[in-house]
């Protein structure tokens, strides 16, 4: 089976009825949706992405409402981020009710839930009776997918059908928010900061894993490393000679030839930064370097935190989703 690649929100609804699995758009890189209630389908995912069972999957809803429906002892907390950032690049946490399948959720109590802000995939979730439940719609372990074409490229012989809503807007995950007891504590990193959260809620802790951990599984973390080595350095730092490129932020490195450089953001704009982390990576991937250099972001933001947490995962070959 080839993949098609289109924009028909119809027959991307019509394909999840019958319990298949279709590559969906979201703000953040594209998902790998089932129905979240169809354990069949569910199991089909983890086996086109090869992600070990132990790693659950995010659910995808129509409008914070339905939150009630999977979820129950909601934190105030919980409710006023909803409010505030859905749609949108943020997932919460939550103790799960009995309708959501231990398969989605790799047998926590807990379940993940995110409105996601695109309109084609909102557009879709409103024509279905059910949640979409979605990992990003990359092999465990590469790079997570920011166009239709990327998820074409890594699993498009095993799906009937990709829905293209162009290149993603943000490019990054989804920042997720667990919750102890009653109070937000950040999990994952992403384009929504630490301060945004504060400004809603208060101070938050974060407890962001640096390591694989099957007695957490919800903590396992993502990244996407490329299948050449990735080197973190200074900016300016020397290079030995070599095969190699290198991915800067907005300055060149003064020795590496050019046509081996990819910079993410001439003018510095994190923002876009972010949206061209990952096809950069992959572009770089097909070079046939013998090493890809990368320099953090030097700049104390935390939408800056969470691009470094993306390379540094990336560099260090840690587990990824
Ligand atoms: O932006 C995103 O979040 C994208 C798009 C497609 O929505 N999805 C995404 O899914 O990044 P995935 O599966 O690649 O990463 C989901 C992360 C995993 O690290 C998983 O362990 C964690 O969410 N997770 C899911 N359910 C959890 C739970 N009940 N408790 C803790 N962590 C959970
Ligand atoms: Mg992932």
């Amino acid at each position: 089976m080839k993949a098609e690649i289109g924009t028909d929100i119809d027959k991307a609804a019509q394909l999840l009825k019958e319990g298949q699995v279709v590559a969906i758009p979201t703000e953040t890189v594209y998902g790998l949706a089932a129905n979240c209630f169809d354990i069949r389908a569910v199991s089909t995912v983890f086996e086109v992405k090869r992600r070990p069972n132990f790693d659950p999957l995010i659910v995808h809803i129509a409008s914070a409402a339905i939150m009630d429906e999977l979820a129950r002892a909601i934190p105030s907390a919980a409710r006023e981020l909803a409010a505030t950032f859905w749609p949108g690049p943020l997932t919460l946490v939550l103790p799960k009710r009995e309708i959501v399948p231990y398969d989605v959720t790799a047998g926590l109590d807990t379940v993940a839930l995110r409105m996601p802000n695109h309109p084609m995939t909102l557009s879709l979730l409103s024509k279905l009776q059910f949640p979409l439940a979605a990992p990003s719609a990359n092999p465990f372990g590469y790079i997570s997918p920011t166009t239709a074409w990327h998820v074409m490229q890594q699993l498009g012989y095993m799906i009937p059908y990709i829905l293209d809503g162009g290149p993603a807007e943000i490019g990054i995950e989804s920042t997720i928010i667990g919750f102890d007891v009653d109070a937000p504590v950040i999990l994952r990193y992403g384009i929504i900061t630490q301060s945004d959260i504060e400004k809603v809620v208060g101070k938050v802790k974060s407890r962001v894993h640096t390591s694989a951990n099957p007695q957490a599984p919800g903590m396992l973390d993502s990244h996407y490393a490329p299948k050449t080595r990735l080197c973190l350095i200074q900016a300016n730092e020397e290079i030995p000679d070599g095969y190699v490129a290198y991915l800067g932020f907005q300055q060149r490195h003064p020795t590496i030839d050019r046509n081996h450089q990819i910079l993410l953001s001439q003018t510095g704009n994190i923002y876009e930064a972010a949206r061209n982390l990952y096809a950069a990576l992959r572009q770089l991937d097909e070079g046939g370097f013998e090493c890809i250099y990368v320099s953090l972001i030097t700049d104390a933001s935390g939408e800056a935190q969470a691009i470094n947490d993306r390379i540094t995962r990336a560099a260090q070959t840690l587990p990824t989703n």
